[in-house]
Protein backbone atom coordinates (compact mmCIF):
# COMPACT_ATOMS: atom_id res chain seq x y z
CA UNK A 1 0.00 0.00 0.00
CA UNK A 2 1.64 2.85 -1.45
CA UNK A 3 0.66 6.53 -0.74
CA UNK A 4 1.79 9.96 -1.82
CA UNK A 5 2.15 12.36 0.70
CA UNK A 6 2.41 16.04 0.31
CA UNK A 7 3.03 18.82 2.69
CA UNK A 8 2.71 22.39 1.80
CA UNK A 9 1.52 24.05 4.95
CA UNK A 10 4.47 26.44 5.98
CA UNK A 11 7.95 27.26 4.01
CA UNK A 12 8.70 23.59 3.10
CA UNK A 13 7.56 22.01 0.04
CA UNK A 14 7.96 18.42 0.00
CA UNK A 15 6.32 15.39 -1.37
CA UNK A 16 6.96 11.63 0.16
CA UNK A 17 6.44 7.78 -1.07
CA UNK A 18 5.58 5.42 2.11
CA UNK A 19 4.05 2.12 1.63
CA UNK A 20 2.18 0.52 4.74
CA UNK A 21 5.31 -1.79 6.02
CA UNK A 22 7.21 1.81 7.15
CA UNK A 23 8.97 1.80 4.01
CA UNK A 24 10.04 5.44 3.10
CA UNK A 25 10.38 5.07 -0.30
CA UNK A 26 11.42 9.21 -1.26
CA UNK A 27 10.79 11.69 0.97
CA UNK A 28 11.88 15.18 -0.84
CA UNK A 29 11.82 18.23 1.16
CA UNK A 30 12.86 21.81 -0.73
CA UNK A 31 12.98 24.54 1.91
CA UNK A 32 12.54 28.04 0.94
CA UNK A 33 14.45 29.47 3.82
CA UNK A 34 16.59 31.53 1.72
CA UNK A 35 13.70 33.02 0.35
CA UNK A 36 11.82 34.49 3.69
CA UNK A 37 15.47 35.03 5.74
CA UNK A 38 15.59 38.52 4.27
CA UNK A 39 11.92 38.89 5.80
CA UNK A 40 13.37 37.22 9.44
CA UNK A 41 9.99 35.50 8.91
CA UNK A 42 7.75 32.91 6.34
CA UNK A 43 5.86 35.65 4.35
CA UNK A 44 2.66 33.61 3.42
CA UNK A 45 2.28 35.33 -0.37
CA UNK A 46 5.89 34.01 -1.31
CA UNK A 47 5.01 30.49 0.72
CA UNK A 48 1.98 30.20 -1.67
CA UNK A 49 4.04 30.97 -5.01
CA UNK A 50 7.08 29.09 -4.28
CA UNK A 51 4.45 25.92 -3.78
CA UNK A 52 3.07 26.54 -6.86
CA UNK A 53 6.39 26.72 -8.53
CA UNK A 54 7.93 23.41 -7.10
CA UNK A 55 5.62 21.28 -5.82
CA UNK A 56 4.92 19.36 -9.13
CA UNK A 57 8.53 18.64 -9.96
CA UNK A 58 9.48 17.60 -6.41
CA UNK A 59 6.46 14.71 -6.93
CA UNK A 60 8.14 13.68 -10.25
CA UNK A 61 11.40 13.64 -8.48
CA UNK A 62 9.81 11.52 -5.93
CA UNK A 63 8.52 9.03 -7.93
CA UNK A 64 11.20 8.79 -10.05
CA UNK A 65 13.59 7.96 -6.95
CA UNK A 66 11.40 5.63 -5.95
CA UNK A 67 10.72 4.16 -9.59
CA UNK A 68 7.12 4.08 -9.11
CA UNK A 69 4.95 5.47 -10.91
CA UNK A 70 1.21 6.96 -10.48
CA UNK A 71 -0.20 3.58 -11.23
CA UNK A 72 0.89 1.69 -7.91
CA UNK A 73 -0.10 4.60 -5.44
CA UNK A 74 -3.23 3.31 -3.49
CA UNK A 75 -4.06 6.81 -2.47
CA UNK A 76 -2.89 10.67 -2.34
CA UNK A 77 -2.56 12.28 0.69
CA UNK A 78 -2.36 16.12 1.06
CA UNK A 79 -1.87 18.21 4.33
CA UNK A 80 -5.55 19.80 4.75
CA UNK A 81 -4.79 22.02 7.28
CA UNK A 82 -3.76 23.89 9.57
CA UNK A 83 -1.41 26.56 8.26
CA UNK A 84 -1.02 29.29 6.01
CA UNK A 85 -3.91 28.89 3.99
CA UNK A 86 -2.23 29.74 0.34
CA UNK A 87 0.37 26.69 0.47
CA UNK A 88 -2.47 24.49 1.91
CA UNK A 89 -5.14 25.03 -0.87
CA UNK A 90 -1.93 24.54 -3.22
CA UNK A 91 -0.59 21.04 -1.58
CA UNK A 92 -4.69 20.05 -1.61
CA UNK A 93 -5.61 21.10 -5.34
CA UNK A 94 -2.70 19.55 -6.25
CA UNK A 95 -3.51 15.85 -4.40
CA UNK A 96 -7.19 16.54 -5.76
CA UNK A 97 -5.81 16.66 -8.95
CA UNK A 98 -3.74 13.42 -9.22
CA UNK A 99 -6.56 11.50 -7.15
CA UNK A 100 -9.27 12.66 -9.83
CA UNK A 101 -7.84 11.44 -12.60
CA UNK A 102 -5.86 8.35 -11.17
CA UNK A 103 -9.42 7.41 -9.55
CA UNK A 104 -7.40 7.26 -6.43
CA UNK A 105 -8.75 7.62 -2.41
CA UNK A 106 -8.08 11.06 -1.50
CA UNK A 107 -7.19 11.85 2.59
CA UNK A 108 -6.87 14.81 4.01
CA UNK A 109 -4.54 14.94 6.57
CA UNK A 110 -4.44 17.38 9.24
CA UNK A 111 -1.00 18.64 9.98
CA UNK A 112 -0.65 17.91 13.39
CA UNK A 113 -1.88 14.56 13.52
CA UNK A 114 1.04 13.56 10.86
CA UNK A 115 3.39 14.87 13.61
CA UNK A 116 1.51 12.97 16.27
CA UNK A 117 1.57 10.00 14.05
CA UNK A 118 5.52 10.26 13.05
CA UNK A 119 6.58 7.52 15.79
CA UNK A 120 4.53 4.86 14.69
CA UNK A 121 5.91 5.26 11.32
CA UNK A 122 9.38 5.15 12.48
CA UNK A 123 8.70 2.09 14.54
CA UNK A 124 6.00 0.34 16.23
CA UNK A 125 3.97 2.09 18.64
CA UNK A 126 0.55 1.25 20.64
CA UNK A 127 -1.87 3.77 21.54
CA UNK A 128 -2.50 5.09 23.79
CA UNK A 129 0.62 7.21 24.31
CA UNK A 130 1.16 10.98 25.92
CA UNK A 131 2.21 13.44 23.33
CA UNK A 132 4.39 17.02 23.65
CA UNK A 133 4.16 18.68 20.12
CA UNK A 134 6.81 21.63 19.97
CA UNK A 135 6.38 23.43 17.39
CA UNK A 136 6.78 26.62 15.49
CA UNK A 137 2.98 27.29 15.44
CA UNK A 138 1.96 24.75 18.11
CA UNK A 139 2.80 23.47 21.90
CA UNK A 140 0.59 21.25 23.23
CA UNK A 141 0.38 17.95 25.56
CA UNK A 142 -2.41 15.10 24.31
CA UNK A 143 -3.18 11.97 24.33
CA UNK A 144 -3.36 10.21 21.42
CA UNK A 145 -5.83 7.29 22.01
CA UNK A 146 -6.11 6.47 18.57
CA UNK A 147 -6.05 7.75 14.22
CA UNK A 148 -8.17 10.87 14.94
CA UNK A 149 -8.42 10.33 18.59
CA UNK A 150 -6.80 12.81 20.60
CA UNK A 151 -7.30 14.57 24.04
CA UNK A 152 -5.87 17.64 24.63
CA UNK A 153 -4.50 18.03 28.19
CA UNK A 154 -2.86 21.66 27.71
CA UNK A 155 -1.61 23.90 25.75
CA UNK A 156 -0.22 27.41 25.19
CA UNK A 157 -2.11 30.12 25.99
CA UNK A 158 0.00 32.69 24.17
CA UNK A 159 2.91 31.96 21.95
CA UNK A 160 4.41 28.75 20.32
CA UNK A 161 7.90 27.22 22.09
CA UNK A 162 9.07 27.15 17.99
CA UNK A 163 7.88 31.04 17.88
CA UNK A 164 9.39 32.09 20.81
CA UNK A 165 12.89 30.38 20.01
CA UNK A 166 12.66 32.57 16.51
CA UNK A 167 11.86 35.95 18.52
CA UNK A 168 14.57 35.39 20.42
CA UNK A 169 17.14 34.75 17.65
CA UNK A 170 16.00 37.56 16.01
CA UNK A 171 16.78 39.89 19.42
CA UNK A 172 20.00 38.46 19.72
CA UNK A 173 20.55 38.65 15.49
CA UNK A 174 20.61 35.27 15.22
CA UNK A 175 19.09 34.05 11.79
CA UNK A 176 16.09 32.79 11.04
CA UNK A 177 15.01 30.14 11.78
CA UNK A 178 15.68 30.83 15.21
CA UNK A 179 15.79 27.53 16.97
CA UNK A 180 18.47 25.30 15.84
CA UNK A 181 21.03 29.12 16.09
CA UNK A 182 19.98 29.32 19.35
CA UNK A 183 20.84 25.80 20.00
CA UNK A 184 23.68 26.04 18.22
CA UNK A 185 24.73 29.74 20.48
CA UNK A 186 23.80 27.85 23.68
CA UNK A 187 26.27 25.19 23.21
CA UNK A 188 29.48 27.77 24.39
CA UNK A 189 27.17 29.88 26.58
CA UNK A 190 26.50 29.92 30.03
CA UNK A 191 23.05 29.10 31.06
CA UNK A 192 23.07 30.19 35.01
CA UNK A 193 24.57 33.92 33.49
CA UNK A 194 20.75 35.67 33.35
CA UNK A 195 17.94 34.99 35.34
CA UNK A 196 14.87 34.86 33.21
CA UNK A 197 11.43 33.42 34.49
CA UNK A 198 9.44 29.87 34.35
CA UNK A 199 6.37 30.54 33.36
CA UNK A 200 3.48 28.54 34.52
CA UNK A 201 6.13 26.26 36.63
CA UNK A 202 4.49 24.30 39.11
CA UNK A 203 0.88 25.49 37.73
CA UNK A 204 -1.80 23.18 38.23
CA UNK A 205 -2.46 21.83 34.94
CA UNK A 206 -0.58 21.54 31.77
CA UNK A 207 -1.16 24.77 29.88
CA UNK A 208 2.03 26.89 28.74
CA UNK A 209 3.11 30.20 28.48
CA UNK A 210 6.06 31.83 26.15
CA UNK A 211 5.33 35.30 25.77
CA UNK A 212 6.32 36.52 29.40
CA UNK A 213 10.09 34.76 29.00
CA UNK A 214 10.44 36.72 25.56
CA UNK A 215 9.76 39.51 27.18
CA UNK A 216 11.96 39.06 29.72
CA UNK A 217 14.70 38.19 27.44
CA UNK A 218 14.05 41.46 25.15
CA UNK A 219 14.60 43.81 28.37
CA UNK A 220 17.45 41.79 29.41
CA UNK A 221 18.88 41.96 26.23
CA UNK A 222 18.44 46.15 26.24
CA UNK A 223 20.25 46.29 29.32
CA UNK A 224 23.45 45.46 27.37
CA UNK A 225 26.11 46.61 24.89
CA UNK A 226 24.44 47.11 21.56
CA UNK A 227 25.45 45.15 19.22
CA UNK A 228 25.78 42.55 21.66
CA UNK A 229 29.08 41.03 22.18
CA UNK A 230 29.25 37.18 21.07
CA UNK A 231 29.58 36.13 25.05
CA UNK A 232 26.16 37.70 25.75
CA UNK A 233 24.64 36.22 22.86
CA UNK A 234 25.82 32.31 23.78
CA UNK A 235 24.95 33.29 27.32
CA UNK A 236 21.80 34.58 26.90
CA UNK A 237 20.59 31.54 24.36
CA UNK A 238 21.96 29.37 27.30
CA UNK A 239 19.81 30.84 29.61
CA UNK A 240 16.96 31.06 27.38
CA UNK A 241 16.71 27.14 26.08
CA UNK A 242 17.50 26.10 29.70
CA UNK A 243 14.20 28.44 31.21
CA UNK A 244 12.35 26.76 28.25
CA UNK A 245 13.62 23.34 28.86
CA UNK A 246 12.69 23.51 32.43
CA UNK A 247 9.07 24.67 31.33
CA UNK A 248 8.76 21.46 29.19
CA UNK A 249 9.61 19.53 31.87
CA UNK A 250 7.58 21.04 34.60
CA UNK A 251 4.59 20.70 32.26
CA UNK A 252 5.07 17.25 30.66
CA UNK A 253 5.60 15.67 34.31
CA UNK A 254 1.98 16.32 34.81
CA UNK A 255 0.67 15.52 32.03
CA UNK A 256 3.44 12.17 33.15
CA UNK A 257 1.25 12.14 35.96
CA UNK A 258 -2.47 12.56 34.61
CA UNK A 259 -1.86 10.30 31.51
CA UNK A 260 -0.87 7.33 34.11
CA UNK A 261 -4.00 7.80 36.12
CA UNK A 262 -6.34 7.88 33.29
CA UNK A 263 -4.55 4.85 31.78
CA UNK A 264 -3.44 2.73 35.13
CA UNK A 265 -3.40 -0.74 32.76
CA UNK A 266 -0.53 0.78 31.10
CA UNK A 267 2.98 -0.99 32.14
CA UNK A 268 5.36 1.16 30.41
CA UNK A 269 3.75 3.38 28.84
CA UNK A 270 5.67 6.10 26.36
CA UNK A 271 5.85 9.88 26.26
CA UNK A 272 6.27 11.25 22.60
CA UNK A 273 8.11 14.03 21.58
CA UNK A 274 7.51 15.59 17.92
CA UNK A 275 7.48 18.41 16.21
CA UNK A 276 10.20 20.80 15.30
CA UNK A 277 11.28 21.95 18.40
CA UNK A 278 11.93 18.34 19.06
CA UNK A 279 15.23 18.70 16.78
CA UNK A 280 16.82 20.23 19.66
CA UNK A 281 18.96 17.36 21.38
CA UNK A 282 19.55 19.67 24.94
CA UNK A 283 15.69 19.66 25.24
CA UNK A 284 15.89 15.76 24.18
CA UNK A 285 17.64 14.85 26.76
CA UNK A 286 15.95 16.94 29.60
CA UNK A 287 13.02 15.40 28.54
CA UNK A 288 13.96 12.00 28.50
CA UNK A 289 15.71 12.11 31.75
CA UNK A 290 12.12 13.16 33.21
CA UNK A 291 10.40 10.44 31.40
CA UNK A 292 12.86 7.81 32.58
CA UNK A 293 12.02 9.38 36.26
CA UNK A 294 8.81 8.50 36.23
CA UNK A 295 8.77 5.29 34.42
CA UNK A 296 7.67 6.39 31.26
CA UNK A 297 9.67 5.49 27.48
CA UNK A 298 10.85 7.86 25.96
CA UNK A 299 10.90 8.11 21.97
CA UNK A 300 11.43 10.96 19.45
CA UNK A 301 11.70 10.84 15.59
CA UNK A 302 14.97 11.67 14.03
CA UNK A 303 15.55 15.18 13.39
CA UNK A 304 14.62 14.80 10.09
CA UNK A 305 11.27 13.62 10.82
CA UNK A 306 10.56 16.09 13.53
CA UNK A 307 10.76 18.83 11.30
CA UNK A 308 8.08 19.55 8.39
CA UNK A 309 8.25 16.82 5.66
CA UNK A 310 5.82 14.81 3.38
CA UNK A 311 7.16 11.06 4.72
CA UNK A 312 5.02 11.62 7.87
CA UNK A 313 2.00 13.27 5.94
CA UNK A 314 1.90 10.03 3.83
CA UNK A 315 1.82 8.11 7.05
CA UNK A 316 -0.69 9.55 8.18
CA UNK A 317 -2.42 8.91 4.78
CA UNK A 318 -2.18 5.36 5.21
CA UNK A 319 -2.95 5.13 9.05
CA UNK A 320 -6.02 6.73 7.41
CA UNK A 321 -6.71 4.75 4.42
CA UNK A 322 -6.34 1.34 6.65
CA UNK A 323 -9.37 2.48 8.38
CA UNK A 324 -11.18 3.76 5.79
CA UNK A 325 -11.35 7.62 6.61
CA UNK A 326 -10.73 8.99 3.07
CA UNK A 327 -11.92 12.60 2.17
CA UNK A 328 -14.32 13.92 -0.48
CA UNK A 329 -12.87 15.68 -3.61
CA UNK A 330 -15.06 18.95 -2.02
CA UNK A 331 -12.67 18.83 1.40
CA UNK A 332 -12.33 22.69 2.16
CA UNK A 333 -8.90 23.27 3.17
CA UNK A 334 -8.74 24.46 7.06
CA UNK A 335 -6.32 27.37 8.28
CA UNK A 336 -7.23 26.40 11.75
CA UNK A 337 -7.68 22.77 12.50
CA UNK A 338 -7.87 21.92 16.12
CA UNK A 339 -6.84 17.89 16.56
CA UNK A 340 -10.01 17.46 18.52
CA UNK A 341 -12.52 18.16 15.97
CA UNK A 342 -10.83 14.95 13.97
CA UNK A 343 -12.71 12.34 12.47
CA UNK A 344 -11.34 8.62 14.32
O1 LIG B 1 7.37 21.48 12.97
P1 LIG B 1 8.08 22.62 12.30
O2 LIG B 1 9.12 22.28 11.25
O3 LIG B 1 7.05 23.60 11.62
C1 LIG B 1 5.83 23.89 12.23
O4 LIG B 1 4.86 23.11 12.00
O5 LIG B 1 5.79 24.88 12.98
O6 LIG B 1 8.74 23.50 13.44
C2 LIG B 1 9.50 24.65 13.14
C3 LIG B 1 9.92 25.29 14.44
C4 LIG B 1 10.59 26.64 14.26
O7 LIG B 1 10.04 27.55 15.16
C5 LIG B 1 12.05 26.34 14.57
O8 LIG B 1 12.74 27.46 15.12
C6 LIG B 1 11.93 25.23 15.59
O9 LIG B 1 10.86 24.43 15.12
N1 LIG B 1 13.16 24.44 15.67
C7 LIG B 1 13.92 24.35 16.77
C8 LIG B 1 15.05 23.59 16.41
N2 LIG B 1 14.92 23.20 15.10
C9 LIG B 1 13.75 23.74 14.67
N3 LIG B 1 13.77 24.88 17.99
C10 LIG B 1 14.73 24.63 18.90
N4 LIG B 1 15.85 23.92 18.63
C11 LIG B 1 16.06 23.37 17.40
N5 LIG B 1 17.16 22.67 17.14
ZN1 LIG C 1 4.99 21.14 11.65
Amino acid sequence: MIVLGIETSCDETAAALVDGERGIRANLVRSQLDQHAPHGGVVPEIAARAHLEHLDHLIERALGEARLGFGDLAGVAATGGPGLIGGVIVGVMTAKAIAAARRLPFLAVNHLEAHALTQRLTGELEFPYLLLLVSGGHCQLLSVEGVGKYRRYGTTVDDAAGEAFDKVAKLLGLDYPGGPAVERAAKSGDARRFELPRPMKGRAGCDFSFSGLKTAVRHAVAALSDPISAKDRDDMAASFQAAVAEVLEDRSTRAMERFAGEHPDAKSPAFVVAGGVAANQSLRARLAKAAEKRGFRFLCPPPDLCTDNAAMVAWAGVERLRLGLTDGLDFAPRPRWPLEELRG
